[in-house]
């Protein structure tokens, strides 16, 4: 597959490597901007107030398959008139979107080919997206569950207060598992 990364930080980053060492091509934009042109797939890794600008920063994106990883907290809220950054995302791009890897903590995916069974990552959004976020989750070491439309994102997004909390308290970063008992 070909794939943009708007974001080339700790998750941006971290998810170009694995998905490049799963044999995908892997373009890494940062805050000066570039051409999604012909991406499969783009992923969305910028910080949560700055998605506006960043999307303004990039040409191509029209009717791509956006996997928005973004979360917002500490107050930051989506743009002016949307629940959540990825319905925002939707509005500029008019192709399926998902809010995805936005509840994995990106200092594990060095370890997350080494858990005893693949951990979940939850996502969110427009079924025409399902069959990336499926691919890119299980080459980036995850099985995909979903949480439900592109109406629950907002809802995802504001998981990032909660996984923080269990980390800072005694757990530190993790991973989860959501499978039905006989596939734990
Ligand atoms: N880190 C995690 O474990 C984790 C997990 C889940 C979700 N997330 C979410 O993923 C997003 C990125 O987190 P991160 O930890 O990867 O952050 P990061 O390491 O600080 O990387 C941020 C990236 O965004 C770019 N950027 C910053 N400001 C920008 C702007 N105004 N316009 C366009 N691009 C901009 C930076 O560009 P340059 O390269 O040019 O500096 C950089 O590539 C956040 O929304 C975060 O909540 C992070």
């Amino acid at each position: 597959m070909n794939i943009t990364v708007i974001g080339r930080g700790n998750l941006g980053g971290g998810l170009a490597d694995l998905w490049e060492r799963a044999g995908h091509r892997v373009t890494r934009l940062g805050r000066d901007g570039g051409d999604a042109g012909g991406a499969d797939a783009v992923l969305l890794a910028v910080p949560g107030d700055a998605v506006e600008t960043a999307l303004s920063s990039v040409t191509g994106l029209a009717g791509t398959t956006v996997l928005d990883a973004t979360n917002l907290y500490g107050g930051a809220r989506p743009p002016a008139g949307f629940d959540s950054n990825a319905e925002y995302v939707r509005s500029v791009t008019g192709g399926p979107t998902a809010k995805a890897f936005s509840a994995n903590f990106a200092s594990l995916f060095g370890d997350v080919a080494d858990t005893r069974v693949r951990p979940s990552n939850l996502w969110a959004g427009d079924e025409q997206a399902a069959d990336v976020v499926t691919r890119l989750s299980l080459d980036a070491g995850y099985e995909a569950v979903r949480l439900g439309d592109l109406g629950m994102a907002a809802t995802q997004e504001g998981l990032a207060g909660v996984l923080f909390s269990i980390a800072q308290n005694g757990l530190g970063p993790f991973v989860y598992r959501m499978a039905a008992p006989g596939r734990l």
